[in-house]
């Protein structure tokens, strides 16, 4: 599959040729953990599936392929991709994170990372100025979400990257909320491209997921080195459930694009609702960035509600379809309170989030049946 290609083409077929030994258009299940050899020291590619498994190799291509990198790991969970990144460090480096990271990758710097002699700092991603003034001689990495979750807040990824690779610091942005759908981060500069495929890239919530995209042979040796030797690899029916999900990704995040403008703007003209942060709003205040920067605006929101926490928590357990959870990206549509649940790891830290603010995951039901369920959830409040 050439680089060339569309994405709707190169969600179907990346990394993807039929079964060599049955013509199975499907990539197979491969649920073996070990592989027969023809002769000592001679198999056939595949030894072992920490190693490497004929399933995951299919999904790890597609990746890279959707990414516009030249290679792709797949990893049991977002946070064990992250965890493998942060391996290629040591002691004595230091790390910029963004200012509202995902609470878990910031749980993992505070509690663990920084035992072991890895120090970083939290910056507002969105300020060049701010990024300028907190890099440090020891300064290896840094770490942006565009857009953020939950703050939807933008970084303009070549402009750090100009910064960054001043220093010869490596840049890795988290693409998971905008997918490379909507943004291709190597393709602006940056180094590392992180996921929880857990969200967009599968899809349906039914599977738990992690990649890495790079385009630097070095780097690749060195995460294949740690995906291999730490070990947290996916097992073949979980990348063979991605590989499904992919497929329709170009078609989701259309339709998830369109559902959640037209929510965005629904929730904009209500009296309840204080703020919306939406990339795809000309209120939002980086909207020019996003425009720049993304195909498409995603499928994620950010709403302030003007009654407060009360309001936002009236909200929260008021819908009949928005479904009360975790995780977002699915089809199915989904609304949460980061300050308690998502991001309750952040709690009394500077990345504390509002109790006012409710995430929203606009899923690709129908646009109407989406605004009549917030319209009785948020009836009373305003
Ligand atoms: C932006 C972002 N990055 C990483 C992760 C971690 O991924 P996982 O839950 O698949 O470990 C999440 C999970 O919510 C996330 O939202």
């Amino acid at each position: 599959m050439s680089h060339s290609s569309h994405i709707e083409t190169q969600v179907v077929h990346a990394g993807q040729t039929p079964d060599p030994a049955t013509g199975a258009i499907v990539t197979p299940i491969y649920q073996t953990s070990t592989f027969v050899f023809d002769a000592l020291g001679v198999h056939k590619g595949y030894d072992y599936s920490r190693t490497a498994n004929p399933t995951r190799t299919a999904l790890e291509r597609c990746l890279a392929t959707l990414e516009g990198g030249d290679y792709g790991l797949a990893f049991a969970s977002g946070m064990a991709a992250t965890d493998t990144i942060i391996r290629l460090l040591k002691p004595g480096d230091h790390t910029l994170i963004g200012a509202d990271v995902y609470g878990g990758t910031y749980r993992l710097f505070k509690s663990e990372w920084e035992r072991f002699g890895l120090s970083f700092s939290v910056v507002d991603m969105a300020d060049l100025a701010s990024i300028a003034a907190a890099l440090q001689p020891e300064t290896r990495l840094i770490w942006l979400e565009t857009p953020t979750n939950p703050m939807m807040t933008l970084a303009d990824i070549p402009a750090v990257v100009e910064l960054a690779h001043r220093q010869n610091i490596l840049v890795c942005v988290d693409n998971t909320f905008a997918t490379p759908c909507a943004q291709r981060p190597l393709e602006l500069g940056a180094d590392i491209v992180v996921h929880s495929t857990t969200k967009y890239l599968s899809g349906h919530n039914d599977v738990v997921g992690g990649a890495v995209v790079v385009n630097d042979a070095g780097l690749y040796e060195r995460l294949t080195f740690l995906q291999n030797g730490a070990g947290a690899v996916p097992g073949p029916f979980d990348c063979w459930l991605t590989l499904r999900g992919l497929k329709t990704l170009a078609l989701r995040m259309q339709a998830h694009s369109a559902n959640a403008l037209a929510v965005a703007r629904y929730l904009e003209g209500h009296p309840a609702i204080a703020r919306v942060l939406y990339p795809g709003l000309p209120s939002h205040p980086q909207h020019e960035l996003a425009r720049r920067q993304m195909a498409l605006f995603g499928g994620m929101l950010l709403v302030e509600l003007a009654g407060g926490e009360a309001a936002a928590r009236h909200l929260c357990e008021h819908t009949r379809l928005f479904a009360l959870a975790e995780s977002l990206g699915s089809v199915e549509s989904l609304l949460e309170l980061p300050a308690i649940m998502t991001h309750a790891s952040v709690v009394g830290t500077s990345l504390e989030i509002a109790p006012s603010l409710v995430r929203i995951s606009v899923g690709i039901e129908h646009a109407d049946d989406l605004i009549a369920d917030l319209e009785q959830a948020l009836a009373g409040l305003a």
